[in-house]
């Protein structure tokens, strides 16, 4: 038991981190980039790999013990593999959250490195879809690697994100994917991000794919038990080899046991997915300063719910927040 812990006002132990490791992406996934991109900045304003793993250690000796690399796209920053091999190195849990493309020139130093959770972005089942929603023409890679994922014995979640009129009517053939595959299928409501075009009716929520699958399926629906933390309710259908979930951010956000941090490339703490404030890490490692102050700060101005949020609705929400592009999910 570590003697420093990070605790917020509301009881909340904060000992998951997640990292941004590049705003870049070989997708465009029109949820989560605007379309005309996001502007290239200095290398400078980035953590170089050595400020990246000194503000990692302050996190791991205040207490953190899991930590998730994101992006951008995790897997097309350039020295991925040292990264990976370092935190391998310290007492933390590993996982990983990529679109999949590159999976495959990384098994090995996956597998070395002792991370067994792979998330694994795929919003649809059918290919133009795919190539629609991403901007780009990966669906065979993507799939192709998820299943060798799936036989090399990884812990395999596929993230799907459901936007009404985009991807909705495949809730039946995602459920279908978990029959022979030991595989976990995650819902996710679409969330609103800057430059997103989200609205309300775009959501699907967790009652209509619970409707969906239960009609289909009744009493072969079976509601699994859900981790402390977990953000996912999870299911399955009985003698199904695989799993899934619903995250439900927007209509029944899990805040109240959150424990979860993040750090973007460009060094600054968020302490929740919809805080537009941010605390500059790397600027103050740069000058010296203390960090286990800032962090600490920061955690302890945390809100319950949301970063304050009253609603999504327009009056309460302001588009002062990042990209999804660039706080990494
Ligand atoms: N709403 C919900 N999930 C999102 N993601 C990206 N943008 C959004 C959004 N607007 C998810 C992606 C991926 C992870 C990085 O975050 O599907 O799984
Ligand atoms: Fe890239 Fe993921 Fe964003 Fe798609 S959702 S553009 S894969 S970072």
């Amino acid at each position: 038991m570590k003697n420093k812990q990070l605790i917020d006002n509301f009881g909340r132990s904060h000992d998951y981190l997640r990292i941004s490791l590049l705003e870049r992406c070989n997708l465009r996934c029109t949820y989560c980039m605007p379309e005309e991109g996001i502007p290239l900045r200095d290398k400078q304003l980035f953590m170089s790999q050595e400020e990246l793993f000194d503000i990692v250690d302050t996190f791991v000796s205040l207490g953190v013990n899991k930590i998730r690399l994101t992006g951008g796209e995790p897997l097309i920053k350039k020295n991925f593999a040292q990264i990976l091999a370092h935190l391998a190195t310290l007492n933390v849990n590993l996982a990983i959250t990529t679109n999949g493309i590159l999976l495959d020139k990384y098994w090995n130093e996956l597998k070395d490195s002792g991370l067994d959770t792979l998330n694994i972005s795929l919003d649809t089942l059918i290919e133009e879809r795919f190539n629609a929603i991403t901007r780009r023409s990966y669906f065979e890679r993507v799939l192709n690697n998820i299943e060798e994922a799936i036989a090399r014995g990884f812990d395999v979640k596929v993230n799907v994100v459901l936007i009404k009129g985009t991807n909705e009517d495949e809730i039946l053939d995602f459920i279908e994917f978990t029959k022979n595959r030991n595989v976990s299928v995650r819902f996710i409501e679409f969330m609103p991000f800057d430059g997103n075009q989200w609205d309300w009716s775009k959501t699907v929520s967790f009652k209509y794919i619970i409707d969906t699958v239960s009609e289909k399926y009744g009493s072969a629906l079976q509601k699994l038990e859900d981790g402390e933390n977990a953000t996912a309710r999870n299911y399955k259908i009985k003698d199904f080899k695989g799993s899934f979930g619903i995250i439900s951010s927007v209509t029944n956000p899990f805040c109240d046991s959150c424990n979860r941090l993040r750090l973007t490339a460009d060094g600054k703490i968020k302490n929740c997915l919809f805080s537009s404030e941010e605390i500059d890490l790397l600027n103050a490692h740069r000058n010296g300063q203390n960090l286990e102050d800032l962090i600490l700060k920061s955690v302890k101005s945390k809100h319950a719910e949301r970063a304050g949020l009253k609603s999504f609705d327009a009056d309460d929400f302001s588009s002062e927040n990042r990209s999804m592009v660039s706080i990494g999910g």
